[in-house]
């Protein structure tokens, strides 16, 4: 059976941008794009760097540091350098909280 964790307020998603938090005890990127949300872990799969200070775009992300993109609704690399994916973690918004699948 699948894990959900309430991670936050429907209410306090942002709208066409990105934020941090600690989700069980993950640094994890959560993106609001035309009023759904995505999840992700926060820290660049190509170096040090927090996705959440990054650019949100439509549905990529740019990573601040080097300007790697993903698709934040699968994780997946978009633009070099990065070549590896993103973890992405399901979503579910149930009762006006988002929920999440974090194993
Ligand atoms: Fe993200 Fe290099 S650290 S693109």
């Amino acid at each position: 059976t699948t894990n959900w964790i309430d991670a936050a307020a429907l209410d306090e998603m942002p709208q066409d941008d990105v934020i941090s938090l600690d989700v069980a005890g993950r640094d994890i990127a959560l993106y609001g794009v035309d009023g759904e949300v995505f999840a992700t872990d926060n820290v660049c799969t190509h170096g040090h760097a927090r996705l959440c200070d990054g650019f949100l775009e439509g549905y990529e992300i740019e990573c601040p540091l080097h300007q790697g993109k993903f698709d934040v609704r699968s994780g997946q690399p978009t633009c070099a350098p990065v070549t590896e994916a993103l973890r992405s973690y399901p979503v579910k918004i149930e009762g006006g909280r988002v929920w999440l699948a974090v194993d």
